[in-house]
């Protein structure tokens, strides 16, 4: 049975915020956010005007890739709850009007995981990939992708040692992940961002590569263990399930496919609704590069009949505001963003224009990645939020320490004041609901980028370091620097009703 006779396609131009558990609210005080503070500001994102969450993962886990090395998929973890707190804050946030996403993570286990622990003790290895002999592969994070257990043989795991990948080509392996797909959408989510979609499947005979630095975090590179085409099955498979329930659930792959063309093939009309957009997040502040990569998200996800997603920030990467350089170039790319036509991913903390954290000492750092080089550590992205300005900015014991002068960007010094990145990011996610059509491009200066969509929506971008000249026939509506006449602001983009040639 499929319900799509009652689509809405809410997901096609959603705003989905990335909810990084740990870090966006304690709702018990330890230190650690939880579900409950989850809850306790479900009022912040309706009123930031978002259309759905995106939870990171919040089960049962020693928390080595915090949380992405899951012991138990049906549980909660004690750090960040219960079920019934899981079961609440769905009600909640549909109450709201806000619909819940949560992660799976099917290609690895943690190594506490019941089936790994029998595997150890030599019972069902084949629900992992054990070997006698190693091959050439590396880990993401660094050394080998291979660890020997005491009888000799190894397993592999693409990423943490701690996270052992599950054999796909086991059909107890499948069953055991539609169970677990049931399981969350009997509920009530949404939906599931599955991590790496694009991993599961290992090439017959798991051929060496021949050289080191594979691949890193969100790559773009071609390695035999990722993209392989018999990954579609799998999401085939989901699809149905997916569809075998009311309300329009969705997956969205966090696949890192060479091209956006490869992308395109996880979103086809059969496969999952969306996938991150990593070729956008990876562009340069740069008009050419950017142009470019828009018009080719558009065009090969519009082959498929797809939305794209746009993302600039997430819990893997450097904040934009740090890799762009400025927060008014953060603002200008968020509502470069923001005006374009799909679904765009909001990563808690980016409304407040919150930068990398540069200098956290080596001692709070506990990032696996970080063993690959000490720069390529992933916490300097995952500071707590900044609920109040002072106070500890609303946190007794962060996790990690949040910044002394972050209590400019509280959510509390932002609040209210229309010049602040908050302000800017809620007017643009109300002003959003009301553009809509096919993104057209218009010739304009170098260095600048000008697109318009339906009903006289005109968005213009100057990339470079200085004002343009170019008039605009027409009225600014929301605009991430002051409006001048007749030119366009450095670093700054422009939403517009106006006539363009
Ligand atoms: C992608 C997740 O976003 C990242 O945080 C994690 O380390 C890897 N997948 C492994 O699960």
């Amino acid at each position: 049975m499929t319900h799509s006779s009652t689509s809405t396609r809410w997901w096609r131009d959603a705003v989905i915020y990335q909810v990084y558990v740990r870090s966006f609210a304690d709702g018990d005080a330890d230190g650690v956010g939880d579900l409950k503070g989850v809850r306790d500001h479900l009022g912040y994102l309706a009123d930031l005007g978002v259309d759905a969450i995106w939870l990171t993962p919040f089960y049962t886990s020693p928390m080595a890739d915090f949380g992405y090395d899951v012991a138990d998929y049906r549980d909660v973890d004690p750090l960040f709850g219960t079920l019934a707190d899981a079961k609440a804050l769905i009600d909640e946030a549909h109450g709201m009007g806000i619909r819940v996403i949560v992660d799976v993570v099917p290609n690895h286990t943690s190594s506490a995981h019941a089936w790994f622990q029998e595997a150890l003790r030599g019972v069902n290895r084949d629900r992992y990939i054990f070997r006698d002999e190693p091959n050439d592969w590396e880990s993401i994070f660094g050394g080998s992708a291979w660890t020997q257990v005491e009888d000799g043989q190894w397993y592999l795991h693409l990423f943490d040692s701690s996270q052992p990948d599950l054999n796909w080509d086991n059909p107890e392996v499948r069953a055991e992940f539609e169970s677990i797909l049931r399981f969350w959408l009997d509920l009530g989510v949404d939906g599931f961002r599955v991590d790496v979609a694009h991993g599961m499947i290992k090439p017959e005979g798991l051929p060496d590569i021949g050289h080191a630095d594979q691949v890193r975090l969100i790559g773009n590179d071609v390695v035999p263990y990722f993209d392989n085409d018999a990954v579609h099955e799998i999401h085939r498979s989901w699809r149905k399930l997916l569809d075998s329930y009311p309300g329009e659930r969705i997956g969205v792959a966090e696949a890192w496919a060479p091209t956006p063309a490869r992308l395109a093939r996880y979103v086809r009309e059969d496969e999952l609704h969306q996938a991150f957009n990593f070729h956008f997040l990876n562009a340069r502040w740069d008009a050419g590069a950017l142009r470019e990569v828009i018009t080719e998200s558009l065009a090969t996800a519009d082959s498929v009949g797809a939305p794209s997603t746009w993302v600039l920030s997430n819990h893997d990467v450097k904040r934009h505001v740090t890799r762009f350089g400025s927060s008014e170039r953060a603002r200008a790319a968020a509502l470069l963003m923001l005006a374009l036509p799909g679904s765009a991913y909001v990563y808690n903390g980016e409304e407040l224009g919150l930068p990398e954290v540069l200098d956290l000492p080596a001692e709070v750092c506990l990032d696996p990645q970080r063993l690959r080089d000490p720069d390529s550590g992933r916490d300097g992205c995952r500071v707590p939020m900044p609920w109040t300005s002072s106070d500890g900015y609303g946190w007794r014991r962060p996790w990690l320490p949040v910044p002394g002068d972050w209590g400019g960007l509280s959510v509390e010094a932002q609040d209210g004041d229309p010049g602040s990145m908050l302000s800017l990011y809620k007017q643009a996610l109300r002003l959003r609901r009301t553009v809509s059509g096919e993104l057209r491009w218009h010739d304009s200066p170098a260095g600048t980028l000008v697109f318009s969509r339906d009903d006289g929506f005109v968005c213009t971008v100057n990339l470079t370091g200085d004002p343009v000249d170019y008039p605009v026939d027409g009225r600014a509506v929301l605009s991430s620097a002051p409006v001048e006449e007749g030119r366009l602001a450095p670093d700054s983009t422009t939403w517009w009703r106006a006539k363009v040639a």
